[in-house]
């Protein structure tokens, strides 16, 4: 149902920024499964892969899952600063490996990503809550481009950074590390969700959190023959735990973008505080690393709710049985 939540409630209107990618696919999948939320529209940017193929992965998605009427607009095709580095080595060539890739039914709206948010944060009654999965080059835009709409930003979730190591470098999550001149932008804008709003209220939900949100190959089981949504869902595990399990060594694979929308859901799967944080544009050795002021010795204002922990089991419960069901209701 769309519009409500599960009690009746109004259903939070959700914007989602991406680069699918296995973790952002299954994000999609998230928002449009939870009753809670109002997926209204998809922007996508270069990151993981090229523009023309996260786009196209979107648009497959949300044919998959029967939701072709949700709108989907290309945004930038590469940092603002830098060459695209991509991370086609985890997830293939085309971002989505593992199932066969299917041409989408449909092309990209005719306008850019930040125009359809422009449009979206124009018309909209309530204030929308955006949640970025990628590289934050399309956020920064919104920042800089659209300041008379940013009262109409309930919040800003962003999976990406790190408090403590990186993953694409030793210092530098992948996401931040592909545009640290964008995420810089975005994290001068921020304030912390709930205090006193002197910015865009943003929380970042980096590698402390998204590491331990991991699924294995009894859940690509547990999925696989409950429909196509299901079946599509385990192929991608099939292919994003085994990179996980050949690369790392771990029995599972994190599916990082998905927790933005499950702490969407439930608030009280991640555990959260304030910091400052700053990004490192310049070092050759440290580029792209969020600077986190875990014990606030900069005095600095926060700027981020920074996520550090996750109530794993509840997570994996939430994904699984809401990918089941949307599963079963494609079936
Ligand atoms: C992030 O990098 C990408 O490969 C994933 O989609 C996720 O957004 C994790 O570092
Ligand atoms: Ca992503």
């Amino acid at each position: 149902m769309i519009g409500t939540d599960a009690t009746g409630g109004v259903a939070r209107k959700v914007l989602l920024d991406c680069d699918p990618g296995h973790d952002d696919a299954i994000a999609i999948m998230l928002a449009v499964a939870d009753p809670s939320i109002d997926l209204i529209a998809v922007t996508t940017v270069a990151g993981n892969v090229t523009l023309e193929h996260t786009t196209s992965n979107a648009l497959r998605v949300l044919d998959l899952i029967g939701r072709a009427d949700i709108p989907v607009a290309a945004g930038r095709a590469g940092p603002r600063e830098r060459e695209l580095s991509t991370a086609a080595v985890m997830h293939g060539e085309g971002g989505l490996a593992g199932p066969l890739p299917i041409a989408p039914s449909r092309g990209p709206a005719d306008c850019t990503a930040l125009e359809l948010i422009e449009q979206v944060l124009t018309e909209a009654v309530e204030p929308v809550t955006l949640v970025a999965t990628g590289p934050l080059t399309n956020m920064a835009d919104v920042v800089e481009s659209l300041p008379h709409l940013h009262h109409m930003i309930r919040e800003l979730v962003i999976m990406g950074g790190a408090v403590d190591l990186g993953n694409w470098t030793p210092a530098a999550e992948f996401n931040i590390w592909v545009d640290p001149h964008a995420a810089d932008i975005v994290f001068r804008a921020g304030c912390v969700p709930g205090a006193e709003r002197t910015g865009i209220p943003l929380t970042m939900i980096g590698l402390e959190v998204t590491h331990r949100a991991w699924l294995t190959d009894e859940h690509a089981d547990e999925l696989r023959g409950t429909g196509d949504v299901g079946q599509f869902v385990a192929e991608l595990l099939d292919h994003f735990v085994g990179f996980h399990q050949d690369r790392f060594g771990w029995e599972g694979a994190p599916i990082h973008d998905a927790v933005t929308i499950a702490h969407l859901i439930d608030p009280t799967l991640v555990t959260a505080i304030p910091m400052n944080v700053q990004i490192e544009t310049e070092s050759p050795l440290c580029s792209g690393r969020t600077v986190a002021d875990r014990w606030s010795v900069t005095g600095l204002p926060a700027n981020a709710l920074v996520g550090l922990d996750i109530d794993r089991n509840r997570f994996v419960t939430m994904l699984v049985q809401r990918l089941q069901h949307l599963g079963s209701e494609s079936a």
